[in-house]
């Protein structure tokens, strides 16, 4: 008998027992194993994208009805290319292919579109979808999605690094204005809290490259569920394993 198991309770359950009070003002997702879940099934890695998209709406759905104000998707990293050239346009066809047919529910739900990452480089149509969306999105002012496109946490660093740069030559900052809260200005995630909540599906127990900077002091949560299996249920639990924990920030606290 598992001593502590939420997974007992049905998905509502789970959905009223989280705590407004203690919300994730900001989860992060690493939506893992969509290739494994195809694989299982005798299906083509694309097959596995198709039936993530499912979960990225279950999700998206979830998150605005809990509230939490950001939620970011890890959907492409710039890694991500070195796969099969077929993989990387069913991937870049599925994104466009998702924009269009969300973008009404976007408005309904009053959702702000973001993205993170090198989107000069993402082919035309995905850019342009993108740009468009985020464009007709401008004025929402409800949950930010953040779509993390192209995106590496080594580049981004390097890109700000280089801002900075630039900056200080220009004599617009000095040396001694350099700080955290300066630097963070120069990151993608500019004017967003750092993610409270890393959720990673797949049972990997690795960053790949996601928000170095901002993830500093992230709490983790990981499941062997592969990311077209994961639902609303999981991500409440995740929530609700968040709101258990004892955010230390390297302090001791007294009991
Ligand atoms: C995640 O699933 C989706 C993207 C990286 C775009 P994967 O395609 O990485 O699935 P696995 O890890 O091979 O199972
Ligand atoms: C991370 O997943 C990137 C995305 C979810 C977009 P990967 O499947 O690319 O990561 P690795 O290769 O297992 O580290
Ligand atoms: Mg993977």
């Amino acid at each position: 008998m598992p001593s502590k198991n939420v997974s007992l309770k049905t998905e509502e359950e789970l959905k009223q027992a989280i705590n407004q009070e203690k919300l994730p003002q900001h989860v992060a997702i690493i939506m893992d194993g969509n290739g494994r879940w195809a694989k299982k099934r005798l299906l083509t890695r694309v097959m596995g994208h198709r039936e993530g998209i499912k979960s990225v709406r279950a999700i998206v759905e979830a998150s605005v009805e809990v509230k939490i104000p950001v939620l970011t998707l890890y959907a492409f990293s710039v890694e991500n290319w070195s796969r099969p050239k077929w993989e990387v346009n069913t991937l870049m066809k599925l994104l466009v292919e998702y924009l269009r047919k969300e973008l009404a529910k976007m408005m309904n739900h009053n959702i702000r579109l973001m993205s993170i990452g090198d989107d000069s480089k993402l082919p035309d149509p995905v850019r342009d979808e993108l740009h468009y969306t985020i464009g007709q999105t401008g004025q929402n002012k409800g949950m930010i999605l953040n779509l993390a496109l192209n995106y590496s946490g080594h580049q981004e660093i390097l890109e700000a690094t280089k801002k900075i740069a630039i900056d200080f030559k220009k004599g617009k900052i000095q040396e001694k204005d350099i700080n955290e809260e300066l630097f963070s200005q120069y990151l993608f995630t500019h004017g967003l809290p750092d993610p409270d909540l890393l959720i990673r599906t797949s049972g990997e127990m690795r960053l790949s490259n996601f928000l170095l900077w901002q993830l500093a002091y992230a709490e983790f949560w990981i499941t062997p569920i592969l990311w077209p299996d994961f639902s609303r249920k999981e991500f409440y639990q995740a929530i609700l394993s968040y709101q258990t924990r004892q955010r230390r920030f390297g302090r001791v606290i007294e009991e």
